[in-house]
């Protein structure tokens, strides 16, 4: 029986099959792009470098010998390698468990193809049980927690060692438990246009194309 730990290095190894040879990959964030990151070191050589979604994945990327692009400049991404918390039969997502979903949402809005890397557990029939992480400007947090009381969510405030988390652009997470999200793009639609939200961590306009599933069984290849 593989750990989870294995699992997300098994897909991480395989997500390098993705990785177009001479050309710059947008990197995500989280444990599992970790264990792609280090895999991707062992091509270095060949790509010319990476454009990553947060200050954490970009530390880990130099740290390998990966250059590192702004992505002004750079153009179009041949693909985009990140995690989820929540993947379902469409390739929709929840994301952001790691507090870089606004710069991974760009990433992925730059790159032609996303391919999702997860382990089992993160596959899904109807997004919701992981706590919807949402992006805010902190003047308009405690607004916004009504808002999503009104949908029937409970919406917390992430801290850390209890203060409120400070996101890479200087903003605040709301985690968000108790939605049952049956239309992903219409939640994004909605809850986007809220004033004072940056970033909500549905990715139903980026969804995933690909996705690299980790079972017993070995890596499966879901696509969309
Ligand atoms: C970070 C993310 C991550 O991709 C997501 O949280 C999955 O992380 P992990 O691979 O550690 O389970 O969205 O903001």
């Amino acid at each position: 029986m593989l750990t989870q730990d294995e699992l997300k290095a098994q897909v991480g190894q395989a997500a390098l099959h993705y990785v177009v040879p001479g050309e710059i990959v947008g990197v995500g964030t989280g444990s599992t792009v970790n264990k792609f990151i280090e895999a991707l070191a062992g091509m270095k050589d060949r790509i010319k470098g990476a454009v990553s979604s947060s200050v954490t994945s970009t530390e880990r990327l130099r740290a390998l010998g990966i250059p590192v692009f702004d992505a002004n400049e750079v153009g179009e991404l041949a693909v985009y390698i990140d995690g989820a918390d929540e993947i379902d039969g469409q390739g929709n997502m929840i994301k952001g468990g790691g507090a870089a979903l606004t710069r991974e949402k760009i990433v992925a809005a730059q790159s032609r193809r996303f391919v999702c890397i997860a382990d089992e557990s993160k596959r899904v029939e109807v997004l919701g049980k992981f706590p919807l992480p949402v992006e805010v400007i902190p003047m308009a947090a405690q607004r916004l927690v009504r808002q999503f009381a009104a949908l029937g969510g409970a919406a917390r405030l992430r801290l850390k060692d209890g203060q409120p988390l400070v996101t890479d652009n200087g903003l605040h997470i709301l985690d968000v438990t108790g939605l049952q999200i049956k239309n992903p793009l219409a939640f994004e639609t909605e809850v986007s246009q809220w004033p004072g939200v940056l970033t909500v961590g549905v990715f139903a306009y980026q969804r995933a194309q690909v996705c690299l599933l980790g079972t017993a069984g070995g890596v499966k290849t879901l696509t969309y």
